[in-house]
């Protein structure tokens, strides 16, 4: 097993930071590090985030992003660059390199709080997350033609449970959040439903946190819509390098393009499951300062 899968496990069983960070590299000045549990837009944000740093090296009408997957310009640590190989070479990666995770922030390595790298989170409400998850996760099995299949109900039960993948909800949130709340130029906390309603706001929000500001000039002349728009949900889903083929992972690139609603869980869990998740999620975020 790999140091960092390594740490996964560990922080499952203890939390323990492992001191050591990407086991065969350091973490740069400029690395930028965006963390989620899954199915809370890793998707968008890498592609908001890669747009956002690479807007002066190509055109955006050019930009990467119309012909390759989010997730191959913005890999996984644990699924893509470490995965089966326990040295990946990171350092002929251009800067700023952009990396992702769903470790939880208690198993980030210390050396990404000794270097000035930045973390970007997005979270979203777990309602919504929930019915995502069991969408890929029923879909997978489906693909695969694999015995496995999960109904709603399992899920949700391994939700409140907190026996899923990365951990419970509740932990890695509140992780993340209490982070960007100690250290705000070190973590910055988005949600999805912000985003949703104010993408241009929270773009540019974004772009001067990773040190990307937009000029004024830039800003007068719809470099922030541009930027929004080519990494819109409408847009992206549509590019046929997100609509066939698969990642080296063997998911199919479409299938992180579902639907993208805010609420779209009011199709899918009966009152009392929504219940069920509220009354958890109230109790586990009391008194945090979040809310969803
Ligand atoms: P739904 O299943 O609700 O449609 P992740 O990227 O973390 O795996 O999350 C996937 C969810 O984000 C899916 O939600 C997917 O449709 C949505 N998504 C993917 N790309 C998006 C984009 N550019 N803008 C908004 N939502 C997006």
């Amino acid at each position: 097993m790999n140091g960092l899968m390594n740490t996964l496990v560990m922080s499952h069983l203890g939390h323990n930071r492992l001191s050591t960070a990407f086991p065969t590299s350091q973490p740069q000045e400029t690395d930028l590090i965006l963390a989620t549990y899954p199915k809370s837009g890793t998707t968008w944000l890498k592609a908001l985030i890669f747009a956002i740093v690479t807007r002066t090296t190509y055109p955006l009408t050019e930009n990467p992003l119309l012909f390759n997957s989010p997730h191959e310009l913005v890999p996984f640590l644990e699924f893509g660059l470490y995965h089966n190989n326990p040295s990946p070479d990171l350092e002929g990666i251009p800067k700023p390199r952009i990396f992702s995770t769903h470790m939880p922030y208690t198993a980030l390595p210390t050396s990404i709080f000794d270097s000035k790298c930045r973390v970007v989170y997005i979270c979203r409400n777990p309602w919504d997350q929930l019915v995502s998850f069991w969408h890929f996760s029923t879909s997978a099995a489906k693909r695969w033609s694999t015995e496995y299949s999960i109904s709603l109900d399992e899920t949700l039960d391994m939700f409140c449970r907190g026996v899923i993948s990365f951990g419970p909800f509740w932990d890695h949130v509140l992780g993340y959040w209490k982070a960007s709340q100690g250290m705000p130029n070190k973590v910055l906390f988005l949600k999805y439903e912000d985003l949703k309603e104010d993408i241009m706001g929270q773009t540019k929000l974004l772009a001067q946190f990773l040190g990307f500001p937009f000029s004024v000039e830039e800003e007068g002349g719809g470099v922030v819509e541009e930027v929004s728009r080519l990494c819109s949900f409408e847009n992206l889903k549509e590019l046929e390098v997100n609509k066939t083929g698969k990642l080296s992972s063997g998911r199919d690139k479409s299938a992180f393009f579902r639907k993208a609603e805010v609420g779209d869980w009011s199709n899918y869990l009966t009152p009392p499951m929504a219940e069920k998740m509220k009354k958890l999620i109230q109790e586990k975020f009391e008194g945090s300062g979040l809310m969803f």
